[in-house]
């Protein structure tokens, strides 16, 4: 097994809203990313997947916790030390053209960020470009054109290249795959694959498609209204035990066409994040709620190796 990379240790993100209240949307999260693998944070919508995310690329502090990269706490970082780590983790959005200065050619985008860090001479742009666009395999004429001229799938592979310039140890997909059909979806997680493969790369893959993380993931972790419910290794999801990856799960092999079916289909509703119930968070949506799921939270604990189940009584 590789070493650790990145450790979140404990990470709580509580955001003030109306009324002197408090929205919880990550509680005591804790997750190990191994070098070289993938990780994929599941569950639905506003689980707390994009929270996670951005303390993890420390650009919203957490409430408490730490996130450990390279054995420093970098939610304490500052200023140019703070700066310099956004080196070493980078980000690919769901939609990059929110994210591209729709001004520049694609020469200027995929360079900019080793021109923000004075890594390169702005003569040499246009060859460093074209090295980028050929390893996510794209036309290297490319750097002459504008982010509207291109298909969703060409934008995301120009944000992959952009993120590959600095050649960060991390890169962290943010729902990066959500918006495309599903063929061109395939190609892009071939890409990543291909990517990882090469240049060991780890990814933190924030995805709602069980089915699309089953296929490349090695770590899975599944969130459940701000809550981590189970951690498990990604080639062993038939064995997940705790209801609610197993009600996904269900959700998404029971049909033909599962590949990219929405995993939001369970009964019930998710309670409001700022009424959660005491107990188990997911006690309403649970056929094997008893007494003690509403009295007590379940703690994440590990069941067998490697494997971490939040539940009162794992199945
Ligand atoms: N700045 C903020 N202020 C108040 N509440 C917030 C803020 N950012 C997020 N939230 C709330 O925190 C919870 C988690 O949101 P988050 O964006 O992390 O969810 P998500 O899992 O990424 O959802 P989605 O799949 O829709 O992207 C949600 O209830 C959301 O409304
Ligand atoms: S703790 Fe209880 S309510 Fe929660 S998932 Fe487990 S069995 Fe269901
Ligand atoms: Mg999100």
């Amino acid at each position: 097994m590789s070493e650790v990379i990145l450790r979140v240790e404990h990470v709580t993100k509580k955001f003030p809203v109306s009324g002197g209240k408090f929205l919880t949307a990550c509680d005591d999260i804790s997750l190990d990313v191994r070098k070289g693998e993938t990780v994929a944070v599941v569950g639905e919508s506003g689980c707390g997947k994009t929270t996670l995310l951005k303390a993890i690329m420390n650009i919203q502090r957490p409430t408490s916790g730490k996130i450990i990269f390279h054995g420093e706490d970098i939610t304490q970082l500052t200023g140019e030390a703070k700066r310099q780590n956004y080196r070493h983790i980078q980000m690919v959005f769901q939609d990059p053209t929110a994210a591209f200065n729709p001004k520049l050619k694609i020469r200027d985008i995929v360079c900019e960020p080793l021109l923000n860090f004075d890594l390169i001479s702005p003569a040499d742009v246009d060859s460093k470009a074209r090295e980028l666009l050929t390893q996510v395999d794209l036309p290297a004429d490319f750097v002459d054109r504008y982010p509207h001229n291109m298909s969703g799938g060409q934008r995301q592979r120009v944000a992959i290249a952009r993120a590959l310039a600095l050649e960060p140890e991390i890169i962290a997909c943010d729902e990066a795959t959500s918006a495309l059909d599903v063929s061109v979806q395939d190609t892009i997680i071939k890409l990543l694959v291909k990517l990882q493969r090469d240049k060991g790369i780890t990814y933190i893959f924030i995805c709602h498609d069980m089915a699309l993380v089953s296929l490349f993931s090695h770590r899975v972790a599944v969130m459940y209204l701000g809550n981590m419910m189970e951690q498990l290794d990604g080639d062993k999801l038939d064995s997940a035990r705790h209801p609610y990856t197993q009600a996904l799960l269900k959700a998404v092999f029971s049909t033909d066409q599962a590949k990219n079916q929405y995993i939001g289909i369970l009964p019930g509703d998710i309670p409001s994040p700022l009424d959660i119930p005491t107990g188990c968070p997911f006690q309403n949506r649970c056929e094997h709620c008893r007494e003690l799921c509403q009295q007590k939270k379940p703690d994440l604990s590990e069941v067998e190796p490697n494997h971490f189940v939040a539940c009162h009584y794992p199945q």
